[in-house]
């Protein structure tokens, strides 16, 4: 009788486990711009994850400090820091997820999309990359303007003959979690029970937190969920005004970077159900990218899920992104296409 079976046929459920010779999959992490703001605590947050086997930090500067301090954390995975463009290639050969926090934050008075002139070309740059050195792995862009930098990157991969729109995604959780705390906050219910779906794209008016489908559901007025959209929609500035010129958000961020690349962990790695909301290629609406609930797989985006009923409030926040969303996009592209 072997070992195993012997234990657990009498032992708890978590002993058995402990047994367990089930395969965890081996995973390499690359994060581009990890010596940055964002960078280092998402780093740090990804050599927490179980799923990691392999953490790759490439920076301009400053990745061998940042490796070799996040590489005494005693968790499993193997980390090793890359410099500068000639170790790009090694840093990403072989990655199975990208996270690109590479890039300028923004200070007070300025717009994400003021950020496009220094990111857009950094993001190119990384993606052109990407194409080159893993091209099957699914790319975290994190970098604003996200609703231009994203499509900048599906222009980069079909440029290279890479591009599968299953695998690129723009991350847009902050907003979820924001959404979530704010909506906690005044409904005083724990903000991990929260569900709220973000949809549309990630800049001002083109966030729609869709709190008519929250659950638990809490009975607040009309003017609650007007001033919690808003709260919702201006998160970002509120804390580049707090910053007052040190930059944007950068640890709420790194929390909500990692909770989105664990969940396109969880779904290589065939963890069924796997729904989050991200800045992805969609049908949901007539934009060509487009923010909504989606369900991950091992092969990335399964499916974009559908808006749902929109409340009147929701609808008119809807009719009036998409312009902007849309000029956005075409920005991207046309950048990624005449540079
Ligand atoms: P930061 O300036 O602190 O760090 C950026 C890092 O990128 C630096 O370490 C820099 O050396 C590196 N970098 C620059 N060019 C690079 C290149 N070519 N290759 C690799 N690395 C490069 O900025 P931050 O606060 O970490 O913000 C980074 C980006 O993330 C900004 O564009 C910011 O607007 C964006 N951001 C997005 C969200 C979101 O919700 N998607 C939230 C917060 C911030
Ligand atoms: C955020 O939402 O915090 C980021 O997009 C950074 C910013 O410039 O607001």
């Amino acid at each position: 009788q072997s070992l195993r079976s012997a234990v657990g046929r009498g032992s708890s459920h978590l002993a058995r486990r402990g047994y367990s010779t089930d395969a965890v999959p081996e995973r390499k992490v690359a994060i581009l711009g990890a010596a940055g703001g964002i960078g280092q605590p998402l780093s740090m947050l990804m050599k927490l994850n179980p799923h990691v086997s392999s953490l790759s930090l490439y920076d301009i500067a400053g990745t061998p400090g940042v490796a070799a301090d996040i590489s005494h954390v005693s968790t499993k995975s193997e980390v090793a820091g890359y410099q500068g463009e000639d170790e790009l290639g090694k840093a990403l050969e072989g990655s199975d997820v990208v996270l690109i926090p590479a890039g300028v934050p923004r200070k007070p008075g300025m717009t994400r999309d003021d950020l496009f002139n220094i990111n857009a070309g950094i993001v190119k740059s990384l993606c052109i990359a990407i194409a080159k050195y893993c091209p099957n792995a699914l790319v975290n862009v994190i970098s604003n303007p996200v609703n231009s930098t994203v499509p900048i990157a599906a222009e980069v991969f079909k440029k290279a003959g890479v591009y599968d729109e299953r695998k690129l995604f723009g991350v847009t959780t902050l907003d979820v979690v924001r959404a979530k705390t704010f909506y906690a906050g005044k409904a005083k219910v724990p903000p991990a029970e929260v569900n709220v779906p973000v949809v549309g794209g990630h800049a001002g008016i083109t966030i729609l937190p869709l709190f008519s489908q929250t659950s638990p559901k809490a009975n607040l007025g009309d003017d609650d969920i007007k001033a919690l959209t808003k709260r919702t929609q201006d998160g970002g500035t509120e804390v580049v005004e707090a910053k007052a010129g040190k930059g944007s958000a950068t640890l709420s961020m790194a929390y909500a970077g990692a909770l989105f690349a664990d969940a396109c962990l969880k779904g290589l790695n065939g963890v069924s159900d796997v729904v989050v909301c991200s800045f992805v290629q969609s049908n949901v609406t007539e934009l060509p990218f487009f923010a909504s609930k989606v369900r991950l797989g091992k092969n990335g985006v399964e499916e974009a899920i559908g808006l749902g009923p929109l409340s009147d409030y929701e609808q008119q926040g809807l009719d009036s992104l998409k312009s902007e969303l849309k000029a956005s996009i075409e920005k991207g592209i046309n950048f990624a296409n005449k540079s």
